[in-house]
């Protein structure tokens, strides 16, 4: 893989492809099923970035047919109330996925109300079952942002197979799932982290770099083996000298382009890609639902 100039990879299209061909599951299904599939996403507080995240997965299940059940309390809800809602959700028919939007308010315990979704309505793919399916290799919702790369790898034909894939990030929601299904898709995988020496080192190896660490412009071109496929997990806003502020991934975007083969743009690569899984991941649901 060399190239003068990276090809960009288009986040936005993949995610219209899959939602289309999303649309034309459901036709199909609703039939049998007599309803339209249903995700309730559930909020906490106003933390304006999760509004605007929640605002855009109603706003795309509205688009390909499904049924929003969005519910927003107010930051002093307590985990008994959460719960009880999750419980009412997991026995509720219209339901085929449940999701909770990170972070919660510090007073809350997001690992136990995780666990309180039942796998099989787990949008989000983040239950310990879920995760234990990843893990020994079985089939099972997969956590949308590393399916939603490997989506990404699969759609522009840059196979993992044999090569060396390096995942900046060890986070549940990222990091340790992208590294299980690198794995799982034959690839010679490295996991770095803030404990990592010499990173730089490491992702220069790099056939395939993900950075997933929440930290703009981490990854330089000297960083970076010419011809590398980066897909850019970062999401970081950014205020720029006059007060505008912008989206950014963790990589430095210009001076990459000039040396990797492929990169994600940051907005429009990986984020609507992600959205996508978790529209796909109700769908399954729904279709494996009596
Ligand atoms: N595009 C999307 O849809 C999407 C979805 C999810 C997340 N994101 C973005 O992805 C980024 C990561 O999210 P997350 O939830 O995984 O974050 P997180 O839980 O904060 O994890 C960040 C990881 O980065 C590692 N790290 C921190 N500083 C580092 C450094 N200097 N060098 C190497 N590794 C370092 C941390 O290492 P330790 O474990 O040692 O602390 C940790 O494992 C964020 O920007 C987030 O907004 C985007």
């Amino acid at each position: 893989m060399s190239s003068a100039i990276a090809q960009l990879l288009d986040g936005k299209a993949l995610s219209q492809h899959i939602q289309t061909s999303l649309i034309h599951q459901i036709q199909q299904l609703e039939p049998q099923k007599g309803r339209p599939p249903g995700l309730a996403v559930l909020m906490v507080g106003d933390n304006p970035a999760s509004a605007a995240y929640v605002r855009n997965k109603e706003r795309a299940c509205t688009n390909v047919g499904i049924t929003s059940f969005g519910k927003h309390f107010p930051t002093e809800t307590t985990q008994a109330e959460l719960e009880q809602t999750i419980q009412a959700l997991n026995h509720d028919d219209r339901v085929d996925g449940i999701l909770v939007q990170l972070p919660l308010p510090p007073h809350l315990n997001a690992v136990a109300l995780l666990n309180q979704i039942h796998p099989d309505k787990d949008a989000d793919g983040l239950h310990p079952v879920n995760m234990g399916r990843l893990l020994r290799g079985e089939p099972g919702l997969r956590s949308c942002t590393p399916a939603g790369v490997m989506w990404m790898l699969q759609e522009y034909g840059i196979d993992p197979k044999g090569k060396h894939a390096v995942v900046v990030g060890r986070s549940i929601l990222v990091g340790k799932p992208q590294f299980l299904m690198l794995l799982e898709a034959n690839a010679t995988v490295t996991i770095a982290h803030s404990q990592t020496t010499d990173l730089a080192a490491i992702t220069r190896t790099a056939d395939i770099l993900i950075p997933a660490v929440g930290r703009p412009g981490l990854i330089t071109a000297d960083m970076v083996k010419p011809g590398a496929a980066v897909i850019d997990v970062g999401m970081n806003r950014v205020t720029d000298s006059d007060g505008k502020s912008r989206l950014v991934g963790d990589v430095d975007f210009e001076s990459v382009r000039a040396i990797a083969a492929y990169l994600t743009p940051v907005p429009g690569g990986v984020g609507p890609i992600t959205v996508a899984m978790l529209l796909k991941n109700t769908v399954e649901s729904y279709g494996k639902r009596l």
